[in-house]
């Protein structure tokens, strides 16, 4: 009885505290209601596209080299081409590996003379094309990076708001993978702006239509302000909370328009605004900080209409940093698929498409989004090239099995196998650890440590041959696309990976500092819901580095190095 009374006071002193500070705000012209809206509005993605991105590309992760973990702003085309040559002497661009790409710092501080990107002078003096056809030619294919920032991270020339020139480029270029960082980057605003009207003016319309706001239809937090001289305005469409439908705008026939938004002003550090015609265009509207000396302002964009009538909505739908991040990252990859087919179609040439690889460091959790967005994402903060990175970076990347699939995977960074003071087991683990994530194999090392003096190649190398293991390459290349499911951890992991034709790649990982025995029974193999392995007296059990075969009926046992994987593939017999 006490403890009941005791709650029930605790409950009023809790309600009588809330009910002070409705009426602290309410005094001070805030509307608790809205606040608190906008304050989950903030915990929940709001930016919603239902298609995945899908471009064709990246249909199993993809594999290649990267000048960053190696050589940083130490770039140049000579190097990067010897390199390309060693990936494909050695037999690494046979093994998969076929995209050579060059990370920051290809490109000269000064845009041309149309706004365009352009390689540094010095280092990439014959220009990117030139470097590209040089890397076609080799049977390779050419990645580039920029940063979605003004800057990239080592403060070059970024892509945001040159994304559609940048693109262009790039697809003059005949670049087909394309990573794309966060540095610099900058937030876009939650706020929206007023709406007193919008018009529409073209071709076939001489004079501005004009479509008040006071006739649109209003959602959610959408509401007609009505001011003392009768004039009018929509607010509300802040944080993704409200919407304005202009369901008349009528035109005589298909083609582009110019829409107007006619805004009321009011002072405000930068207001956002998404336009949706009939349902699926989106146009993206950024309007920069203003005052309010006149009442209303003019925005202008290009849109296209379709003959009779059309809808167009307009909201803010940003409600949280990881609506900004999905919506610019979103932007790009329009504008990469926009680029690839416009070169295309002008050139009369087949299409080279570009794999998009998202490199947001896992800041707004790209996981969620990142498959609508682009192909790759990647899921943390660099790699280095000791232990406590990889490990630390595994740990993270292996919990989101879930949000990877064919054209869609998650990206642990690229690989430091070969660089700094990994151990040989190391070096294994971190390679096997990626494969069975399904993770892009983008190589990090100096590929010509895998050359002899006299340009022959040693194949005695054991970074090489880790690297060419093309059974564990197969367990990443599966076509099913999934990221394996860990089942067991601690110090010990074991980690599931279904593959085609109801096979299935088992690893045991020893984190340990002390050689150790796992094992792990056929049935909890089994209970991995997308596992298709059949129910059998019998599995054949291959060690993929070892090489040896087993028959096995009801479990895998095997003793494991420090710091070390075993790798199985397991069929039924
Ligand atoms: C960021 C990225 C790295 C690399 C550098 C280049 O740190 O995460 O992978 O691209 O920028 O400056």
């Amino acid at each position: 009885m006490k403890k009941g009374l005791a709650i029930l006071s605790g409950i009023t002193a809790a309600g009588t505290a809330v009910g002070g500070a409705v009426l602290f705000l309410k005094k001070k012209g805030i509307c608790p209601r809205c606040e608190i809206k906008k304050a989950l509005a903030k915990t929940k993605i709001h930016y919603t596209k239902d298609e995945m991105y899908n471009n064709g590309t990246a249909l199993t992760p993809p594999m290649g080299w990267s000048s960053w973990n190696a050589f940083r702003q130490r770039i140049d085309e000579n190097v990067i081409l010897e390199m390309a040559e060693a990936v494909k002497k050695t037999g690494l661009a046979d093994a998969g590996y076929i995209y050579i790409n060059l990370d920051d710092c290809w490109h000269s501080s000064m845009r041309d003379e149309n706004g365009k990107l352009q390689g540094d002078f010095s280092t990439f003096p014959h220009g990117i094309k030139w470097l590209v056809e040089k890397i076609n030619g080799l049977g390779l294919k050419a990645g580039i990076y920029s940063s979605n920032g003004t800057l990239t991270c080592e403060s070059l020339p970024g892509s945001l708001y040159n994304e559609q020139i940048d693109a262009e480029t790039f697809a003059e270029w005949g670049i087909e993978y394309f990573k794309y960082d966060y540095c610099h980057h900058e937030l876009i605003s939650t706020k929206a702006p007023y709406i007193d009207s919008v018009s529409i003016i073209g071709n076939s319309i001489k004079n501005e239509i004009v479509f008040k706001a006071k006739d649109a239809v209003l959602k959610g937090d959408a509401k007609l302000i009505v001011e003392d001289n009768n004039y009018s305005y929509v607010k509300g469409l802040c944080s993704g909370l409200g919407t304005i439908e202009f369901n008349n705008i009528e035109v005589p026939e298909d083609g582009e328009y110019v829409f107007t938004l006619i805004m009321r002003k009011h002072a405000c550090n930068g207001q956002f605004c998404v336009v949706t015609v009939n349902g699926t265009d989106k146009y993206d509207l950024y309007i920069a900080e203003h005052k309010a000396f006149s009442r209303e302002g003019r925005r202008q964009i290009k849109v296209n209409l379709k003959a009779g009538r059309n809808v167009i909505s307009i909201t803010n739908p940003v409600a949280s940093s990881m609506d900004s991040a999905a919506i610019q990252y979103e932007k790009m990859g329009r504008e990469l698929v926009n680029a690839t087919k416009k070169y295309a179609q002008e050139h009369n040439c087949p299409e080279k498409k570009i794999l998009y690889s998202i490199c947001e460091w896992g800041t707004n959790k790209p996981w969620k989004w990142g498959g609508k967005a682009g192909n790759i994402w990647r899921t943390t903060p660099d790699i280095r090239p000791f232990w406590a990175s990889v490990l630390g970076i595994y740990e993270f990347n292996v919990k989101l099995d879930e949000y990877a699939q064919p054209g869609a995977f998650n990206d642990p960074d690229m690989l430091e196998v070969g660089n700094g003071n990994l151990t040989y087991e190391e070096n294994k683990s971190h390679f096997t650890l990626w494969a069975m994530m399904a993770a892009p194999l983008i190589l990090g090392n100096d590929i010509r440590d895998f050359l002899n003096a006299d340009g022959t190649v040693d194949y005695d190398n054991k970074v090489l041959q880790i690297l060419t293991n093309k059974d564990v390459i197969s367990v990443n290349q599966d076509k099913l696309g999934i990221q394996c499911k860990r089942i067991k951890t601690g110090l010990k992991d074991v980690l599931v990976k279904p593959l085609e034709n109801n096979e299935v790649a088992v690893c045991f990982f020893n984190k340990t500092n002390l050689k150790t025995e796992m094992n792990c029974s056929i049935a909890d193999i089994h209970n991995v819901i997308s596992v298709k392995l059949p129910k059998s007296e019998k599995f054949v059990c291959k060690e993929l580095w070892d090489k040896t075969e087993t028959i096995i009926s009801d479990k895998i046992n095997a003793t494991v190095e420090p710091h070390g994987v075993k790798v199985f593939r397991i069929s039924a017999d």
